[in-house]
């Protein structure tokens, strides 16, 4: 097989056993499981309704237990920028976070104005909201105990440059980047993949896919336990 076509039946792999592992399609594989190998890759359809033109994925929004540390640690250690943030009553406030991008003088800098304004064409923007009431600071994140969200995935120009970014931060790393991926603990929690659910042959198998799939990655932690996933953007094993 051709190195693109390795990469992307493990691109498949990855979005197949992090996103849809208890998906009806993959159950059903499991009863004919005899006569297909794995991994294996299913393209999606082309094409979506018209009527749906236009519509993005805008933002996605974490719980966090102290606003001041999250938007920190986002601000520091991936450059999202704080676009503003509302305190809708006395305890319970939402914020804005985003990448800048573009700039009219080439510089890839906008202003907080500028970002703003852009609000409604962005992608990738990342929404905080906080309750500021001690109750708040037991909520779990993915890490500690298996839920739908998983994980929030990065792309950055050097990985190796982000590692060290990370290291020097004190940022909590699950799998630095050649390492393999960690068969139990935080990581596997995220990925719904206790394995109490698997044999162990197939779960043995799991770890060699995704240590495979995941070789140039870091796996790390923001400051509530929520897993990161920090991807190259080019290389072997860029996305
Ligand atoms: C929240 O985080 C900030 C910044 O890390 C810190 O100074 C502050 O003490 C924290 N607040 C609480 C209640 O832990
Ligand atoms: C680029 O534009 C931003 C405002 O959009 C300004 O703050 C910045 O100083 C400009 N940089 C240069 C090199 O002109
Ligand atoms: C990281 O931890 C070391 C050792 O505990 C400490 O000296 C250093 O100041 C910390 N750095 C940051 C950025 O928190
Ligand atoms: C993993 O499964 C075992 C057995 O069902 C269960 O006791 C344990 O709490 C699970 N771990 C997590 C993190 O969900």
């Amino acid at each position: 097989m051709s190195p693109k076509i390795v990469s992307l039946i493990y691109v498949g792999l990855i979005l197949s056993v992090f996103t849809a592992v208890l998906s009806c399609e993959i159950q059903e594989d499991r009863s004919s499981m005899k006569e297909i190998s794995f991994p294996r890759l299913v393209l999606g359809p082309e094409g979506s309704d018209p009527a749906t033109i236009g519509y993005q994925l805008n933002h996605a929004i974490l719980n966090v237990r102290n606003l001041t540390r999250s938007l920190d640690f986002y601000n520091h250690i991936f450059g999202m920028r704080h676009m503003y943030t509302v305190q809708i009553t006395e305890h319970f406030y939402t914020a804005y976070m985003g990448h800048s991008s573009g700039g009219r003088n080439g510089t890839g800098h906008q202003t907080t104005d500028e970002l703003i304004r852009n609000q409604a064409n962005s992608q990738g923007l990342l929404e905080l909201l906080y309750v500021d009431i001690e109750d708040n600071f037991d909520i779990s994140p993915s890490t500690d105990v298996s839920n739908t969200f998983s994980h929030l995935g990065f792309i950055v120009p050097d990985i190796n440059e982000a590692q060290l970014r990370l290291e020097l931060s004190n940022v909590s790393i699950y799998k630095r980047v050649g390492e393999p991926f960690p068969a139990d603990g935080p990581v596997i929690n995220a990925g719904v993949l206790n394995r109490s659910r698997f044999s162990q042959e197939e779960f043995d198998s799991i770890i060699v896919g995704m240590t495979e799939s995941t070789k140039g990655y870091i796996l790390a932690a923001d400051p509530d336990g929520n897993m990161l996933e920090i991807v190259p953007q080019s290389g072997p094993n860029a996305v």
